[in-house]
């Protein structure tokens, strides 16, 4: 796909399905990740991929979450499942280090450009994502159980997969008013 193409037709797609990215498939989305930009060579990011019985994992990392803050029947079951949402899930955790020049939030930065560049591999490969993040990102036991401390956070779910059906990209928001000029 033609690199113009790929940065104007980018879109999200929700509703996702077997088969997942292949072996290969995943290695080109992980390298992509490991390309994004990187203030100080800090390497700021660890990607959990999950597939299989790791999206069960995950969904177990969930359930124990929202059991903690109270959800009961439906909404509790409905937190196992939401990793099975796609074939793989990979977290993408901001790993921040201690640096002179490169704050917290640079890093946290560049973990989000790793999100996006493997949703850009993916949709390069045919393949679709969604990037998510929502209360389970934040959730202190989510945290623990995925090793995320201090500074650290999870920048996103990133779900993959094959696309249900063919979408097309939203209608890019006008310039006005997001651009000026100095
Ligand atoms: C940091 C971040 C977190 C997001 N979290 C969610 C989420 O939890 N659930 C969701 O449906 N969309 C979420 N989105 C939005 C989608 O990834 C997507 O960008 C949005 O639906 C617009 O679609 P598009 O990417 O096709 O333009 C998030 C986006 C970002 C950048």
């Amino acid at each position: 796909m033609d690199a113009k193409a790929l940065l104007l037709n980018r879109h999200s797609q929700p509703r996702l399905t077997y088969p997942g990215p292949t072996a290969e498939q995943l290695d080109l989305m992980l390298a992509a990740g490991a390309r994004a930009p990187d203030h100080a060579g800090l390497t700021p990011w660890e990607f959990v991929v999950a597939e299989g019985e790791g999206l069960e994992r995950l969904g177990e990392i969930y359930f124990q979450a929202a059991k903690a803050d109270g959800a009961e029947g439906e909404a509790l079951a409905r937190a196992r499942l939401l990793p099975t949402r796609a074939p793989v899930v990979i977290t993408v955790i901001a790993k921040v280090s201690e640096h002179p020049k490169v704050p917290a939030i640079e890093q946290h930065l560049s973990a989000g450009c790793a999100v996006m560049a493997m949703q850009m591999m993916a949709y390069s490969l045919g393949l679709g994502g969604i990037w998510r993040t929502g209360p389970y990102a934040r959730h202190p036991l989510v945290r623990e159980a995925l090793g995320v401390q201090g500074d650290d956070e999870i920048v996103g779910f990133l779900y993959i997969g094959t696309p249900l059906k063919q979408t097309e990209a939203r209608s890019a928001p006008a310039l006005e008013g997001l651009v000026r000029h100095l």
